[in-house]
């Protein structure tokens, strides 16, 4: 199977030269080339694991676990299980294909109902959080891997499904880690008891499967031929101190020097620095000579609405360049035709581990250095069709000395959650869980500690237990923290306002900030800015958004990402469903706006901070120095105890989405929690 392809030699690249700069012949530019459509039946006869079909449907017949290797592209997550299916293999149930990500869930359904020429819901369908389109007919069913854990708690047995397909399996994120556990028992128990078997199969783009292979019982691994075009590699001369500006440097030099039919892939950390850059692109193509193509410009990232995501695939309108702005969703849970550059910042967004305190207690998204499997994965998108290029903007020696391979979420994560779910699933010893690779014991030992801390766990001997308040717990498709919050809000009569601040925190931001209109961002704001903090001032907008039924003008006017209220919307609608199901009190505190505040000191007490006299701030649960970002509305304000959202560690470690809360409440919220941190400060 042609897989990475050997690094070609190096060629130089270096952008840094002004993009106005526009010494190209007009005469360069290529017309583009047309073609003629192909029908769909028509594209699957082309794609690259079409001529191994019956192969590949014999081994699907015999085989109860399999690894399939092949390249991005190759056709693995449309056609297996569309093989299966006409194949009649698991036809008494539901086959479901998991993915790490809702987007590449939700347009991978849509492209296999296409393809089956079928209604999407109906055959094919997907469930991701807050989302089921799906029906009694559904038998090609994609799901996130987060969404099957859920399913898992109520049916543990997976009783429902006749094959499960894991795919994307390199991506390694938690879900897909814990699920491999859940799977593995769920085959292994069906067995035992007699039931209707269940396959499970594996899917991975790249090539290190052996420990898939090992954990699911020693399964073959089939290989699937791909096609790979050669790619040119160019490195930066110097070390980038700014890859949005190189980025933009190299996606104008590109485009005043490629025929327009080439569209550019460009791989970015996440949504704001991706629309900020969107913006930029835009104004400037507008004002290039009019011998340059013009440039359509289309963002890819997880959160990004199922209409929009599906712009990616359409192609730009003649003659015009499609410059795609993309996370690493692109990497190979989506396939976009067309790419003949790829531009590489070198950069992803993660969570990380905390070396500070050795373990990750709080949440930590930072924006990190990829590893050498991911750029390559990056490079292979500009030879999908032909040859092409990718443009690192890094150096080669700081290729050299990225990581070879991610480590897997699950060793790099706050675990919480997981042992949460994992208990919720019944899994009897969770602290021996049969992990593919294993976090350290002191990591499930912090995680067990802090649900025991929330409140959500009790020991008894040596067993870790599930406490009322924790099966409640886990009923919310939330962060621990989260969903204590939401269940202690009754106590404080402001149920409704929590649900709309947990709301607002589960989606990307609902603010847009255009730097070319900062004035104008910062007058429109100012009449929703709470000296309590973000959360505060969040709710204003939201209240003030309902005010307004969501008029679109005043979005606009007000700097407020409509598309993204429309998400929290949906989401506030079914954590309230849940919080009734629990028979909870949906109480609002309209003008009390400080019992609410009360509420989230008391259900995030582990992520406070303290103002010191030097003007920093401590984390009271690592006592790590942090500070505040200076998004925050509270940046100048430097109250003297906040609860945090989330740590962002670029030069600095930045708590975002902060409220002022009083030191009573902390101590009042977890008495026994705060002796300990107190003691651990003074020995
Ligand atoms: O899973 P793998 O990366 O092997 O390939 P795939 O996702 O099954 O995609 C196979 C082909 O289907 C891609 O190359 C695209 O041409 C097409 N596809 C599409 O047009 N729209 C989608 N949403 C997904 C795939
Ligand atoms: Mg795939």
């Amino acid at each position: 199977m042609p897989h990475d392809p050997d690094p070609p030699p190096a060629k130089r690249f270096k952008p840094g030269s002004p993009f106005f700069r526009l010494d190209k012949k007009p005469g360069m530019l290529l017309p583009r080339v047309g073609h003629a459509p192909v029908s769909v039946d028509a594209q699957r006869r082309q794609l690259p694991i079409y001529p191994s079909r019956t192969q590949v449907i014999n081994q699907l017949r015999q085989l109860h676990n399999a690894v399939f290797i092949g390249e991005t592209g190759s056709g693995k997550t449309t056609q297996i299980p569309q093989y299966l299916y006409e194949a009649g293999i698991g036809r008494q149930g539901v086959i479901a294909i998991t993915q790490p990500r809702r987007v590449a869930a939700i347009s991978l359904a849509g492209r296999v109902a296409e393809e089956k020429r079928v209604q999407l819901g109906k055959l094919v369908g997907y469930t991701v959080r807050f989302e089921d389109v799906t029906s009694s007919e559904t038998k090609l069913k994609f799901m996130t891997d987060g969404m099957l854990l859920r399913e898992a708690i109520g049916d543990p047995l997976l009783l429902r499904y006749t094959v499960v397909i894991l795919d994307e399996a390199h991506e390694r994120t938690v879900h897909t880690d814990v699920l491999f556990g859940v799977v593995k028992a769920a085959q292994r128990k069906r067995t035992e008891q007699n039931k209707i078997p269940l396959k499970v199969f594996v899917m991975s783009a790249t090539m290190d499967v052996d420990l898939f292979s090992q954990y699911f019982n020693k399964s073959p691994v089939l290989y699937l031929e791909g096609r790979q075009h050669p790619i040119q590699i160019y490195y930066t001369k110097q070390p980038q101190s700014d890859y949005l500006q190189a980025a933009l440097v190299s996606i104008f030099q590109i485009h005043q020097e490629a025929p327009p039919s080439h569209d550019i892939l460009v791989f970015m950390t996440g949504q704001e620095e991706i629309e900020a850059l969107a913006r930029t692109c835009r104004d400037i193509s507008k004002h290039l000579p009019e011998t340059c193509a013009p440039m359509t410009v289309v963002p890819l990232y997880a959160s990004l609405p199922p209409t929009q995501q599906l712009r990616v695939f359409q192609p730009a309108p003649k003659g015009s360049r499609k410059v795609i702005l993309s996370t690493n969703i692109a990497e190979t849970s989506i396939t976009i035709s067309g790419i003949k550059y790829v531009i590489d910042t070198g950069m992803v967004k993660a969570k990380r581990y905390n070396p500070e305190s050795g373990l990750e207690v709080l949440a930590v998204l930072a924006v990190q250095r990829v590893s050498k499997a991911q750029a390559w994965q990056r490079a292979g998108r500009a030879g999908r069709e032909d040859a092409g290029s990718c443009y690192r903007l890094y150096t080669e020696d700081e290729f050299d000395n990225l990581a070879n391979m991610t480590v897997p979420e699950i060793q790099r994560c706050n675990l919480a959650s997981v042992v949460l779910q994992l208990l919720a699933l019944g899994v009897p010893d969770v602290l021996n869980f049969d992990f593919m690779s294993k976090p350290s014991p002191e990591s499930m030992r912090t995680a067990v500690d802090q649900l025991s801390i929330l409140g959500a766990v009790e020991r008894k001997d040596d067993q870790v237990l599930l406490t009322p308040m924790g099966k409640k717990m886990a009923c919310f498709p939330l962060e621990p923290r989260f969903s204590k919050t939401l269940l202690i809000s009754p106590e404080f009569c402001c149920t409704e306002e929590v649900l709309t601040i947990i709301s607002l925190l589960s989606v990307d931001s609902v603010l847009y900030n255009p730097p070319a209109r900062r004035d104008d961002v910062l007058a429109a704001r100012k009449k929703f800015i709470s000296s309590e903090g973000d959360h505060m001032t969040l709710l204003n907008i939201y209240r003030a958004f309902r005010k307004v039924s969501g008029n679109k003008e005043w979005c606009r006017e007000n700097f407020v990402n409509s598309r993204n209220m429309g998400l929290v919307l949906e989401v506030r609608s079914q954590l309230r469903d849940i919080c009734i199901k629990l028979n909870m009190k949906l109480e609002s505190s309209l003008s009390d706006l400080a019992n609410v505040r009360r509420c989230l000191a008391h259900g995030l007490f582990m992520n406070a901070a303290e103002l010191h006299l030097d003007g920093s701030y401590v984390a009271l649960d690592t006592h790590q120095t942090v500070s505040i970002h200076p998004s925050s509305v509270l940046f100048q304000a430097k109250p003297a105890y906040v609860v945090f959202n989330e740590l962002l560690h670029t030069s600095r470690c930045y708590m975002r989405d902060l409220c002022l809360v009083d030191a009573d409440w902390l101590h009042e919220a977890a008495p026994e929690y705060f002796r300990r941190k107190l003691r651990a400060t003074k020995s």
